[in-house]
């Protein structure tokens, strides 16, 4: 390939500077948190698992609720136990489900990420198979803080 076609560095695929120890433990701690899925609506049980910049591993399983509104994405559980343990700077996403082919996270987590980590890479598993992207290629021109005049 030349280096004219090199992809540059925000365009390379998601993940692949990760290391293949974070992943395996990422992806472990997302089908433990899978296993705990309260789903009995959709019956779509889905876990994830947030991997800070110090190491910390976050997950989160889907719970639903009687009033289907009230509830909550496993990515977005992940997110809520991060930073409440202090955590807001991430290196991985990983979602877990046993859809027929890796699902990517809802519109609506993608925007709760965003806010921390525009280039968070997204690892996506389904049995066997796997997909990757970065956030910010599934939520171009994000809103994000510096659209607000007041920002944190
Ligand atoms: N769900 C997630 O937890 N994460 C996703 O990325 C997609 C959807 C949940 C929401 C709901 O409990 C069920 O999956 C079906 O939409």
């Amino acid at each position: 390939m030349s280096a004219m076609s090199e992809p540059s560095a925000s365009h390379r695929p998601a993940a692949d500077a990760v290391d293949g120890a974070t992943l395996e433990r990422a992806i472990a701690a997302a089908r433990r948190a899978q296993s705990q899925a309260y789903a009995p609506y959709s019956r779509f049980r889905v876990g994830a698992a947030l991997v800070g910049t110090d190491g910390s591993v976050f997950a989160g399983c889907n719970v639903e609720n009687a009033a289907y509104p009230s509830s909550l994405c496993a990515e977005r559980g992940a997110l809520m136990a991060a930073v409440a343990a202090g955590v807001r700077a991430f290196t991985l996403l990983v979602v877990v489900t046993d859809a027929s082919a890796p699902t990517p996270p809802c519109g609506g987590c993608r925007q709760a990420l965003v806010e921390f980590v525009p280039t968070l890479a997204v690892v996506s598993v389904s049995g066997s198979e796997e997909r990757r992207w970065r956030l910010i290629d599934l939520l171009p021109d994000a809103f994000r803080p510096e659209h607000l005049s007041r920002q944190p």
